[in-house]
């Protein structure tokens, strides 16, 4: 079996984080999030597959090469400009040789891959998507299916209370290789909007939904992407995380500063005084003075958080630097390199980027 890990995108919705490193390479508990889908698929068994990018795309290359050091063989397919969820697939279609694997790059789930595959082989469709239950649906995709999980519909975020099902599209689907027949060649095509809508209104074989009830998040949004650290460190998504501190720093960093749980970095410097945690992440080569705090906040790789400065529910890309005194909350994002300056307040969803 092979799998197309979709890693094309922009990530506009990460700025200022993605302005430097691609939404795949994002980290999640200090491991881009990529190299976690690709162990998962490793996993299950599933070792070929097919990387289509094209944003910021030697980040990627660079990191996996061959995909020999995961057991894996990697290829990378960069496009020029953006094809689309499906005219990505339709443009590595040589390289395709039966039913595949299609994966959003940014998506965290505890999706069982070889479940879906046994399901699959079952149903004998022409894919197979995962669904899952959300309570409000309007921001997502709604599959509405039969009581035999054949698809009849998509209905894209719709009004919350004309949605006609709480089962979204959860970003995982296992497709027959006709489905590529199916999206023209040459322009950009959406899957959601018009790959699979064609299929149904096609009438041909059927797509089966694989509704489960796993842990599920698409990291696209700046909130999304802590939450997810949170539900980590609860276990709810369950990533075997050792319980109250983890990381290869953990035993480095003053007892007393540590309020788990909290993840830590090699090579953090961290002050006695200061406190980490809770759901805290530091990244490696963290520096963290007297009296600063980080709580419910991602650290990046390299970052200083001066003297009695606060960064909580806040996101703080690689080299930035937390001057004395500030405080950085309520969803705020920093990106790569930023200086923010000793005193000042960063209050809901503030942005501060390095010009470019
Ligand atoms: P936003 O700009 O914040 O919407 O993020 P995004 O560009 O990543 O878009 P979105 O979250 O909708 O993409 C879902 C998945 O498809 C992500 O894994 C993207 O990397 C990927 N993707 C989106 N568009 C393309 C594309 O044109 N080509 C390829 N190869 N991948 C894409």
């Amino acid at each position: 079996m092979q799998a197309v890990v979709l890693v094309g995108g922009e990530g506009t919705r990460l700025r200022p984080l993605t302005l430097e490193t691609p939404k795949p390479m994002v980290p999640v508990m200090n491991m881009p999030f990529l190299e976690r889908t690709l162990r998962r698929l490793k996993e299950a068994g599933i070792d070929d597959v097919i990387l289509p990018a094209g944003y910021l795309p030697e980040a990627i290359t660079s990191y996996f090469g061959d995909g020999s050091a995961l057991g894996l063989h990697i290829r990378y397919v960069i496009e020029s400009t953006p094809l689309g969820t499906a005219g990505a697939l339709k443009n590595v279609e040589q390289y395709i040789d039966g039913p595949f694997f299609v994966l959003n790059g940014d998506v965290l789930t505890s999706l069982d891959l070889r479940a879906m595959m046994d399901f699959h082989r079952r149903k004998g469709g022409i894919g197979t998507l995962h669904l899952i239950r959300v309570a409000d649906p309007s921001a997502f995709g709604c599959v509405v299916h039969d009581a035999n999980g054949r698809v009849e519909a998509f209905v894209e975020k719709p009004p919350r209370d004309e949605a006609p099902t709480d089962e979204i599209n959860a970003g995982t689907y296992l497709l027959e290789r006709e489905v590529l027949d199916r999206i023209p060649a040459g322009r950009p095509v959406s899957i959601e909007r018009e790959t699979f809508p064609a299929l149904i209104a096609g009438g041909g074989r059927p797509l089966y939904a694989f509704t489960t009830a796993d842990y599920w998040i698409d990291l696209g949004k700046p909130e999304a992407y802590l939450s997810a650290h949170r539900h980590v460190f609860d276990g709810v998504m369950p990533l075997g995380l050792a319980p109250q501190v983890d990381g290869p720093g953990a035993a480095a960093v003053p007892a007393s500063a540590i309020r788990p749980p909290a993840f830590i970095g090699h090579g953090c410097r961290v002050h006695p005084d200061a406190v980490v945690g809770p759901y805290a992440v530091l990244g490696n080569g963290c520096e963290i003075g007297p009296d600063a705090v980080v709580a419910d906040s991602l650290l990046w790789d390299d970052v200083v958080v001066e003297t009695g400065a606060q960064v909580d529910w806040a996101i703080v890309a690689s080299r930035a630097r937390i001057g004395a005194g500030a405080r950085v909350t309520q969803g705020a994002v920093i990106g790569h390199g930023a200086h923010v300056a000793a005193g000042t307040v960063l209050v809901e969803n503030a942005r501060v980027a390095v010009e470019r």
